[in-house]
């Protein structure tokens, strides 16, 4: 008798324990906090490398494009300013159903290892790249920063894939309009235009400039905004119909206080408002520096906003630093948190 119920008993037990182990070792819901400023390993336990980057949202994943800094840091001679800089080694590409679990994709624009004069060699500058999709075209479309070690080149680059997370194949770099192009972003509209977003005239201005329908090619359509601000990493985001940019101060890999500012229309007037961040350290941006400010689909007016906390000896230690950006009696606020949950 006691035989008969001893054996499903062990049975019952044991799945028991297997579902519990099993459990245990899995990632459950409440184990996906951001904690900004420490590493954070992709799905195969390696730190995410992807810095000063955006995310596209396509058919229902979000793909985190970023600059690959790896490989030793150095400061380039001669120069009047902190010119620290690592090998370039093109732009990663991560896939994600939840913002939290990343998993890596690839190169998706490879450097030139061979030809010295490439935009996309590996002794050139390669950052901030941002993608968006081209409905029209079906063609996924990059626009990234290319430069020379000393910064003087300043052009931007255009690189297209038919995948979103590539490869890409690099087209052209140029100075939009004729204009210096920095620290850059890019910014879809409802309506399907998109603008590029660039820190030019030496960084002393930042320009908004709408692109052609297929997204290649500068339209022509240009706007000035924060004349003689001396503002880069631009971040732009939509929020019930008006139009915000988050931007930095211009000190190089040193962090310093971000400048919210408002437009009814993109190539309107801009007005400058205030720094979004509050609380402690909230001066240096929680000594990090704008980057992409991404809406939450499904979720009217919430955002993350996305920084790089850069290590300018050691670059391939930068970290993020991705926090929650809400709307408190319409207006903007990123607060400090150590831990948190999306
Ligand atoms: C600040 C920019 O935002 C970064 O992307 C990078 O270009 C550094 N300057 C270089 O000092």
């Amino acid at each position: 008798m006691i035989r008969t119920y001893t054996f499903p008993l062990l049975i019952l037990l044991t799945g028991f324990l297997v579902v519990n182990i099993f459990h245990s070792c899995q990632p459950s819901v409440k184990d996906k906090i951001y904690t900004p400023g420490e590493i954070w390993n992709d799905t195969s336990g390696n730190p995410i490398n992807a810095h000063g980057g955006g995310i596209l949202f396509h058919q229902g994943r979000y793909y985190w494009f970023g600059e690959i800094k790896k490989g030793k840091t150095w400061l380039v001679p001669g120069q009047s300013w902190e010119c620290y800089r690592v090998t370039a080694a093109g732009v990663s590409c991560y896939g994600s159903e939840n913002l939290y679990d990343w998993e890596y994709l690839g190169v998706a624009l490879a450097p030139d290892t061979i030809n010295p004069d490439s935009d996309i060699h590996t002794s050139r500058v390669i950052e901030r790249p941002k993608v968006i999709y081209n409905k029209k075209s079906g063609k996924f479309v990059m626009w990234l920063h290319i430069d020379s070690e000393d910064y003087r080149y300043a052009r931007a680059g255009v690189a297209i894939s038919d995948k979103p997370e590539g490869p890409y194949t690099f087209l052209e770099s140029m100075r939009p309009n004729g204009q210096m192009s920095r620290d850059q972003t890019l910014f879809q509209d409802d309506d399907g235009k998109a603008y590029h977003i660039f820190s030019s005239e030496n960084n002393a201005t930042m320009h908004i400039s709408l692109l052609t329908d297929d997204y290649l090619q500068p339209s022509g359509m240009e706007k000035r905004i924060f004349i003689d601000q001396s503002r880069e990493a631009p971040a732009m985001f939509k929020s019930k119909g008006k139009y915000y940019l988050i931007t930095s101060g211009c000190t190089g890999w040193s962090p310093n206080p971000a400048m919210l500012a408002s437009a009814d229309s993109i190539m309107g007037n801009w007005t400058e408002l205030y720094n979004p961040c509050i609380g402690p350290d909230s001066d240096s941006t929680f000594h990090a520096q704008s980057t992409f400010v991404l809406p939450l689909p499904g979720k009217p007016d919430e955002f993350i906003f996305m920084a790089d906390r850069w290590n300018k000896t050691d670059l391939q230690d930068s970290r993020y630093v991705w926090l929650p950006l809400i709307f408190l009696n319409d207006s903007a606020r990123i607060e400090w948190k150590e831990r948190w949950r999306n």
